[in-house]
């Protein structure tokens, strides 16, 4: 399987993309975890990076171009993944078409996740993640079994620098310029979903299934 999930920052993605990833034993490819890794890592991507993710802004899109077509090379991507987080913009969606191909591959489904400003600004100040691990937790709705300290790794959690309301408020906007024309271009080959992030993650993920199970 294919995929690609899209969505407002903090609509749910990483933490449905685990899921997923968990139960048909296909990798989750996130770029922001990848730039992430290489900001945490200090690499000259890193570097390039750190003030722009800080911001909330994109990413240009050559250097995305690269990342993910090194990345979707790799040989557990060969059987399937799914993209969270890519593409951003209709160039980074016309480049992925072009990647998939050079693989001789395609995309099965493109499922949108949905949710308010509101809703995301909520969800995201109360998401709190492990600097090790990078699992995700949430202070309301995915607490840790022991306060502010992940479960695995036993290591306090932190709040991601991008995760401050106002910056939050920024990348919600950017999407709404620049990745929701992506939707569009994916609306037009029919392989587009859509499914209502709003509700609780259980009924997220058990619509996300179902949505699957019908491709
Ligand atoms: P990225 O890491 O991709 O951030 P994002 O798209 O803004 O998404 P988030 O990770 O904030 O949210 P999510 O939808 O995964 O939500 P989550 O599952 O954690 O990108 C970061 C930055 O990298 C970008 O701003 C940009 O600078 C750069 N970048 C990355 N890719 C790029 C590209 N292609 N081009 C250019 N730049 C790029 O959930 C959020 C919280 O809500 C969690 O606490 C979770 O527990 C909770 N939650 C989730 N679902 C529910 C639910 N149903 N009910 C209640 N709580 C829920």
């Amino acid at each position: 399987m294919n995929l690609v999930l899209m969505g407002p920052p903090g609509a749910g993605k990483g933490t449905q993309a685990k899921v997923i990833s968990n139960k048909f034993n296909i990798p989750h490819i996130s770029t922001g975890d990848m730039l992430r890794e290489a900001v945490a890592a200090g690499t000259d991507l890193g570097k390039k990076v750190a003030h722009i993710l800080e911001e909330g802004l994109l990413v240009p899109d050559e250097l995305m171009f690269e990342i993910v077509r090194e990345r979707l090379q790799k040989g557990d991507a060969l059987k399937g993944f799914i993209l969270d987080g890519y593409p951003r913009t209709v160039a980074q969606a016309e480049k992925l078409d072009e990647i998939l191909q050079e693989l001789g591959k395609s995309l099965d489904a493109v499922v949108l996740i949905t949710s308010t400003e509101e809703e995301v600004v909520r969800r995201i100040s109360s998401r709190r993640v492990c600097p090790s691990c990078g699992r995700v937790y949430n202070l309301l709705t995915l607490k840790p079994a022991q306060d502010n300290l992940c479960d695995d790794c036993g290591i306090e959690l932190i709040q991601r620098k991008d995760d401050l309301p106002h910056t939050v408020r920024e990348r919600y906007r950017i999407y709404t310029e620049k990745t929701a024309p992506v939707l569009e271009y994916y609306r037009r080959t029919g392989i587009l979903k859509t499914i209502d992030g709003s509700r609780t993650l259980e009924e997220v993920t058990k619509d996300l299934f179902e949505s699957l199970e019908n491709m």
